[in-house]
């Protein structure tokens, strides 16, 4: 019945996730008994198989913690200088306690009331930002009557010294005790004379209320793992320094067609550099694309070319590939030689998730599906009554704008074409919930198509015992909600 992976993908067609179906097979244990945990890259374990991809409106500190916290793994953007993305990496790994922060921060010239985002409390820091040097502080109630009046904030603020900081490394339980004792309604964390991040009752209370934290993504040095993209200019090997100074734990090469000459020698120069640092190389989408980056000595690959939300690539250049048979072609190939591939893209719901991992990949990157969270960077806005958070793509003219022209090798051009756009998605609320949600619903997944793992998926995939079948235009509408007047869309 159906027709095994080998034999549907090879009729010259290119199908994306929504294309194909699987079918069910046998279960014989319960949901719980699944495990999701995965290679990212030949020495990077995992122990859920979700990454954030390298955006500068999704990877940056807190995303980073909060996935290595949930047991994934970020990868910062380099949308950036070398020190700005190697600061990104050091603040990430000093974030212990993953919370993204609900308070708002400035710097000492700020005038003006306060944003939407800010929250109860708004903190004056050296640098404006995190993490840095904390000058002051000031309530929303302080401030209320200030509003009005052309005043600077620096002026107002509640000295600092009144603030007692604690460590860096604290845990939730001893950060509770402390709001306990001191009768304070938030908590400032330091290292090394920084503060790294202000904890609220409130933020404390709505973690209460998240699934239980797994196993996180810790490196050798006892912190969060984090993985940063770069470019394949001789700059790059200068940033790349910065990154493993900074403690970066895997980098990818960011480049929307990894085949390249200056790609493989990138891939040569690091592993003769930095044996100990894996790298991931890509993006690919076909077998020969493939074996070329794996001759190289990459030790995962990344895999899609213009299927993610954002991506223009396939109407600006006629390249691509749908993205299952991508991910099934490159999968069968990197099975052989033991490279893990991370479908990357395309990703807008937990079915999305299982037919990746199903179809061959280790794990997921994914943009827009984490762009709307808590832990994204940027401040919520207003659309149409609608709560939202901007994303763009790396190849939207305002990305390239701010430097990301390398993915797209457009360095030497003189006229910029876009191969990204630039959007907003919805408030998603945080990381730290809806990921073991989702997480739950694939395991639900695997559990139809009778495999407890990832490892036993891609023994049923490549044994054809799983089986699959593509959809008609009427098979898709049928399998989505329909016939309603109205309905409200709604998981957990
Ligand atoms: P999703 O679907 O998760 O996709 O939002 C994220 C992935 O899209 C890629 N990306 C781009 N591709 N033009 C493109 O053709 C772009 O401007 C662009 N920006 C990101 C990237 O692989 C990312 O992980």
């Amino acid at each position: 019945d159906g027709f095994p992976a080998s034999k549907l993908f090879s009729q010259g067609y290119s199908y994306t996730y929504d294309d194909v179906i699987f079918l069910p097979h046998y279960i014989d244990f319960p949901t719980d008994a699944v495990s999701l945990a995965t290679n990212l890259s030949r020495n990077v374990r995992l122990s859920i198989p979700c990454v954030a991809s390298p955006m500068d409106t999704v990877s940056e500190a807190h995303m980073a913690a909060a996935m290595a916290a949930l047991g994934g793994i970020a990868f910062v953007h380099s949308n950036c200088s070398a020190t700005q993305q190697a600061s990104i990496i050091r603040s990430a790994k000093s974030l212990r306690v993953p919370i993204a922060p609900t308070v708002g921060f400035v710097g000492p010239d700020a005038a003006g009331g306060f944003g939407p985002a800010d929250g109860k409390y708004v903190f004056v820091t050296e640098s404006g930002t995190l993490p840095s040097r904390m000058l002051g502080y000031i309530a929303k109630s302080d401030w209320e009557d200030l509003q009005d009046k052309d005043v600077k904030i620096f002026d107002y603020m509640r000295d600092c010294k009144t603030v007692e900081n604690v460590p860096w490394n604290y845990d939730l339980g001893e950060i509770e005790a402390v709001l306990e004792d001191r009768k304070s309604d938030f908590v400032v964390l330091e290292r090394d004379g920084e503060v790294v991040n202000v904890v609220t009752k409130d933020d404390l209370e709505r973690l209460k209320g998240y699934p239980k934290l797994g196993v996180g993504t810790v490196g050798s040095d006892g912190e969060w793992m984090v993985g940063a993209a770069i470019g394949t200019r001789d700059s790059d090997k200068e940033r790349l320094k910065h990154l493993v100074k900074a403690g970066v734990n895997v980098v990818v090469i960011d480049s929307s067609q990894g085949n390249s000459i200056y790609q493989i020698e990138m891939i040569k120069y690091i592993k003769k550099t930095y044996p100990e640092l894996d790298v991931i190389g890509g993006n690919v989408v076909t077998v020969y694309q493939a074996e070329n980056l794996i001759k190289a000595g990459v030790d995962g690959l990344r895999v899609g070319m213009g299927s993610g939300s954002i991506c223009t690539t396939q109407e600006v250049c006629a390249v691509g590939r749908g993205q299952a048979t991508a991910v099934y072609k490159v999968s069968s190939i990197a099975s052989k030689y033991g490279v893990p591939v991370i479908a990357d893209g395309g990703i807008s719901n937990s079915g999305h998730i299982v037919k990746a991992l199903t179809l061959g990949a280790s794990t997921v990157m994914m943009g827009s599906f984490l762009a709307g969270s808590t832990e994204a960077p940027g401040a919520y806005e207003y659309q149409n009554c609608c709560r939202v958070k901007k994303y763009r793509g790396m190849g939207s003219l305002e990305a390239m704008t701010k430097g990301s022209d390398a993915r797209y090798l457009g360095d030497t051009a003189k006229l910029k074409i876009a191969q990204g756009v630039v959007g907003a998605v919805a408030d998603k609320g945080s990381v730290l919930k809806f990921i073991p949600y989702t997480m739950q619903a694939v395991k639900q997944g695997f559990q139809d198509l009778g495999a407890s793992s990832l490892h036993s998926a891609h023994e049923l995939l490549y044994s054809s015992t799983l089986r699959l079948e593509v959809r008609t235009g009427a098979a898709q509408v049928e399998g989505g909600v329909h016939g309603l007047v109205s309905y409200e869309k709604k998981y957990f």
